[in-house]
């Protein structure tokens, strides 16, 4: 009685009440098993449980998101969509596309979705005009995260040049430590060589190669010389980097055992839930030769087309939770990343979360806010995994960096 006085409460302010008390109110797909991950995903699950929307978790571990959208595309084909999902970019407007998803704006128009949402986050959370998806955040990933004490006791000062970069992590592997924390997995690969391209070739170099695919890019002299400095990253991991899980990485960070990990700020999450301060005790710094520049992943719950009243209120009242400004500072100082709404202030956050919210505006605002190719947000699944086959391959040491320039090339025209 006590949930329906409040869910009643809640909708005469003309709040998005759950249908119903309790119980199944959402199904969540998403694959937030990290210690981090988990951490922020009990923020939302609180926050919902507060309003009465009841929660089933849908876990599929994997960073990035590969298997949980294995798992999707099983659990759709069987007839059985989950509520709602967490996804990324062009995956969302491929599902639109199949006509797959619900239809949130009639929320959206309630709450003035348009005028605090980025365009850059709209152009996936809409599909032919209609909001079909709720953004929980924005996060990017020319991102490097350093252990402060293990600079500080080899007199390493904070890199701001690629050769800088090289040079620090000469020092850290000279001192018997492993300079940079990485997973051999292609999603990883692929999240170093965002900023890597970023870094080499600059944002219209970015934008030609990974969002407009232009061939002449991909195949470039400059493509060549950022292969080369992967082939150079590749020499400062460990020999049991192979298969490594992205917050086992960071935690050889935040433990002291390494000096470096290139992450997207989800990173920040494992950090802070580890107990340290992101700022003082973790740095956090553009990769090199990014500096005012941003490469973004918005994760967004995409909301499955469901024929149940009870479950489309839920969506709704779902979405409008994710969609509040105090939610957006709770879930976000947590998980790493920055909110998704332009409205909300810096206040909460941390040191590299308030650059991360001032970085993000003045990549807007320059035009040199990009999405991510390593997580699905400058191109369509199948040309995002043409592009990791190659750079995996290639930090495996199977082609030479020319080769791979040429490989991207035909890989990415077979999958276009
Ligand atoms: C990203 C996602 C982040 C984080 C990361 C590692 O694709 O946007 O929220 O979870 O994967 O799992």
């Amino acid at each position: 009685m006590k949930t329906l006085t409040a869910a009643a409460a809640l909708a005469s302010v003309g709040g998005w009440a759950a249908a119903q008390e309790g119980g199944s109110g959402v199904e969540v797909l998403h694959w937030w098993t990290s210690g981090g991950e988990a951490a922020a995903l009990n923020v939302l699950k609180e926050d919902l449980s507060g309003q009465s929307i009841g929660w089933n978790d849908m876990p599929v571990a994997g960073g990035g998101g590969e298997a949980a959208m294995t798992a999707l595309r099983a659990r759709v084909t069987a007839g059985n969509p989950p509520t709602a999902v967490q996804m990324l970019g062009f995956d969302i407007q491929d599902w639109a596309a199949e006509g797959a998803l619900g239809n949130l704006n009639e929320v959206a128009a309630a709450e003035g979705w348009d005028a605090v949402v980025p365009a850059a986050l709209q152009q996936f959370s809409k599909y032919e005009g209609n909001w079909i998806a709720a953004p929980v955040n924005v996060h990017s990933t020319n991102w490097v995260w350093a252990n402060k004490a293990v600079l500080d006791e080899l007199g390493i000062a904070q890199p701001t040049t690629w050769d800088e970069l090289v040079a620090a992590m000469e020092a850290v592997e000279a001192a018997g430590k492993v300079a940079l924390a990485h997973g051999g997995q292609a999603w990883q690969d692929a999240t170093i060589f965002d900023g890597v391209v970023l870094s080499t070739g600059g944002p219209e170099f970015y934008k030609a190669a990974f969002i407009d695919l232009d061939p002449e890019a991909l195949g470039s002299e400059t493509m060549v010389q950022a292969f080369d400095r992967m082939s150079q990253l590749r020499e400062f991991v460990d020999d049991n980097f192979s298969g490594r899980d992205w917050n086992l990485a960071s935690a050889m960070v935040a433990n002291g055992e390494a000096a470096f990990q290139i992450m997207g700020d989800w990173a920040k999450g494992e950090f802070k839930n580890a107990g340290l301060t992101p700022g003082e005790d973790i740095l956090c710094f553009r990769m090199p030769g990014t500096e005012g520049a941003v490469t973004f992943n918005s994760d967004q719950f995409a909301m499955f087309n469901v024929t149940d009243e009870t479950a489309v209120t839920n969506q709704a009242a779902m979405a409008s939770a994710i969609m509040s400004p105090e939610f957006q500072v709770a879930f976000n100082t947590v998980k790493g990343s920055v909110p998704a709404r332009t409205d909300v202030a810096d206040t909460e956050f941390d040191a590299c979360g308030k650059q991360g919210m001032a970085d993000l505006a003045a990549a807007a605002e320059a035009g040199t806010l990009m999405g991510s190719m390593a997580h699905g947000h400058a191109n369509r699944a199948a040309v995002k995994n043409a592009i990791y086959d190659v750079v995996t391959a290639h930090f495996n040491g199977e082609y030479d960096s020319q080769t791979a320039a040429e490989e991207l090339v035909n890989a990415v025209e077979a999958a276009m």
